[in-house]
């Protein structure tokens, strides 16, 4: 999809970075000009990320990634240019029509496997509640307690057993069976023809944050293996990146900035049912930094709602740490009698699930009553101690300085242990075992930035204030830069500054372009052509010197005769250099 220029530029004259940022960042605060955060691209502890608003364009100093507004929502939502531009102008009110023939074939094919499984949505869910074959599952679905309503909002739908109808019925539309194929609707094996992939199960259709459905979970009939089946990855789905119910809860999530975590598709389904809008789960994974990133986008805070005594219980664990380790707050909320949400919902009813939800707990403290509970009784010095190492290597993963100080002196209230010695057991946790702090997302090098001298630099400012200074080569031309940083930026602007400074820092390669945007961070200079004029003076006199520099010494030691008029110009261009105080840097 070609979007024309004018509609981009319209839509992106209409859009504050800044204020569209903070929908994502919330933490973005003024500092001086530029506008601040922790970067939501890569795990940091201190601020590099930042926001010039009088140029329309973020910038991260640590993992560089930046650009104008199309790029952040590109990268945060991971959406293609034409998406971005036509999910910013929806926000302020200009449309951009699709125009289908003019997408590239990854965009084409993606599109095509996004329309088989709409349909196979709308196919399944029609199965469910129309067709006799399906009584037998509307009744099971009723015996759960899933209301009918759900069951519609949802989209919740019924593969027959047969392994043929949807294939025939989506050829029918048109759907090439290729594509049924690629969208995880079909499969084949050994060299048979294919055939339907969802065969007698029930279908939870699993939606994209946008609201697409992107794949399937499907739950056996009865007891047949495996229980759950979920669609294979393809070019739109991958189920370690997904949360089912995120989408549908989206708001209340924003609103709440919390999730409740779940385990399976019913609790999910049960507790929305109940009107906790909140509740999602990973799709029978575990929880990966995937799902981190994912929740950070709209929540601060993270219920887990498990049975402790379940197989699953570790795992949960463990990404309960790896979502502390990303900067979430997390809590965990058990249920009783070894139910799980749906269960204990449809026994006792929502006062029930708010109680569970009200004793949630944050991560030590949880550790610490479980740990006490498995050794029972009165607990001796070795207990304790493993006690300790066990939940200070928790502590030790929070970001959060003030709270890792009281959860260790809690720890200490409970076990009877001297705050002291826990403090310093923390401090070798954190310093024996880095592992234990390693972020999951591991902070990126900085990059050195590339040697460009203080002159450069400022040429380089001038000319990205005021790009059509780089077209007139009476200014200057390339061979005055003597980096090939400089070189390269120089060229962008000279080719492509007549769309803007933005335009031709968007042409260089990303490397280049990162260090062209954290110039443009730095603000403008005075005067452009004037600086620019300056500099490449400065510039043409500091190469002159260098070039006679050594003739003058050999002519001094008597090596080389006496040149008047290069002793002239050398004393010349060092009281030049000298007053512009570049002799020392030469
Ligand atoms: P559960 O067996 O607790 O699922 O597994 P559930 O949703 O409560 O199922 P019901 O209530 O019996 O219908 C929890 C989650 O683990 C994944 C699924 O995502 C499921 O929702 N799972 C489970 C699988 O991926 N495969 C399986 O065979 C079983
Ligand atoms: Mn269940």
């Amino acid at each position: 999809m070609r979007i024309p220029e004018a509609t981009v530029e319209s839509i992106r004259e209409r859009v504050d970075i800044a204020e569209l940022i903070k929908e994502y960042v919330p933490a973005l605060k003024r500092a001086g000009r530029a506008w601040k955060a922790c970067c939501p691209f890569h795990q940091e502890r201190t601020p590099s990320f930042n926001v010039n608003v009088e140029r329309q364009i973020f910038h991260c100093f640590g993992c560089q990634k930046g650009g104008d507004a199309f790029k952040f929502l590109m990268e945060m939502e991971h959406l293609s240019f034409p998406e971005a531009v036509t999910k910013l102008g929806e926000r302020v009110g200009i449309r951009v029509e699709p125009q289908e023939r003019e997408l590239s074939p990854i965009a084409r094919e993606a599109l095509k496997i996004r329309e088989a499984l709409a349909f196979a949505r709308e196919f399944y869910g029609k199965v469910l509640e129309t067709a006799p074959e399906a009584a037998e599952a509307r009744r099971y679905l009723d015996k759960r307690g899933l209301s009918p309503e759900m069951r519609k909002a949802w989209g919740i739908g019924f593969a027959l057993g047969d392994g043929h109808s949807f294939l025939q019925s989506a050829g029918r539309k048109g759907f090439a069976t290729e594509v049924l194929v690629k969208a995880g609707l079909a499969g084949s094996r050994d060299g048979m023809p294919p055939r339907d992939f969802f065969r007698y199960r029930i279908l939870y259709p699993i939606t994209s944050v946008k609201g697409e459905t992107i794949g399937f979970g499907a739950r056996a009939m009865g007891e047949a293996q495996p229980k759950y089946l979920n669609s294979p990855d393809t070019p739109v789905f991958s189920k370690s990146r997904v949360l089912y119910g995120l989408h549908e809860g989206l708001s209340e999530i924003r609103k709440a900035r919390q999730v409740l975590l779940l385990e399976g598709y019913m609790d999910v389904l049960a507790v929305h049912q109940y009107g906790i809008k909140t509740a999602t789960a990973p799709l029978g994974t575990a929880v990966t930094p995937d799902h981190a990133a994912l929740i950070k986008r709209y929540a601060d805070s993270v219920v887990f709602v498990f049975d402790p005594d379940n197989a699953g219980a570790s795992a949960a664990l463990r990404g309960a740490e790896l979502l502390l380790e990303q900067g979430l707050s997390v809590r965990i909320a058990t249920i009783p009698d070894g139910l799980d949400p749906d269960e204990l919902l449809h026994r006792d009813d929502r006062p029930a699930f708010d109680a569970v939800l009200k004793k949630a707990v944050d991560l030590p403290e949880f550790q610490t009553t479980r740990a006490r509970a498995r050794v029972g009784g009165d607990i001796g010095a070795e207990e304790k101690s493993q006690i300790a190492k066990e939940v200070l290597a928790t502590i030790s993963k929070s970001q959060d300085e003030v709270l890792k100080a009281e959860w260790t002196r809690r720890l200490g209230e409970r076990l009877g242990v001297d705050l002291g010695a826990l403090l310093k057991q923390l401090h070798k946790v954190g310093v024996e075992e880095p592992r234990f702090r390693r972020p999951a997302v591991p902070e990126p090098p900085r990059v050195a930035s590339p040697s460009i001298s203080p002159v450069e630099r400022m040429m380089l400012l001038a000319l990205l204030a005021s790009p059509a200074l780089a077209g007139d080569a009476a200014k200057v031309v390339e061979s005055d830069f003597a980096s090939s940083v400089s070189q390269r930026i120089f060229c962008a602007l000279r080719d492509h500054g007549a769309r803007g400074a933005i335009a031709a820092v968007d042409a260089l390669e990303p490397a280049d372009a990162a260090v062209a945007r954290s110039l443009l961070m730095e603000g403008g200079v005075g005067d452009p052509a004037t600086v620019l004029e300056a500099q490449v003076k400065d510039l043409r006199a500091v190469r002159r010197y260098k070039e006679l520099h050594p003739k003058y010494l050999r002519m001094a030691s008597g090596e080389l005769a006496k040149d008047p008029s290069i002793i002239e110009e050398h004393a010349r261009l060092m009281k030049v250099l000298n007053d512009r105080r570049l002799l020392s840097r030469i």
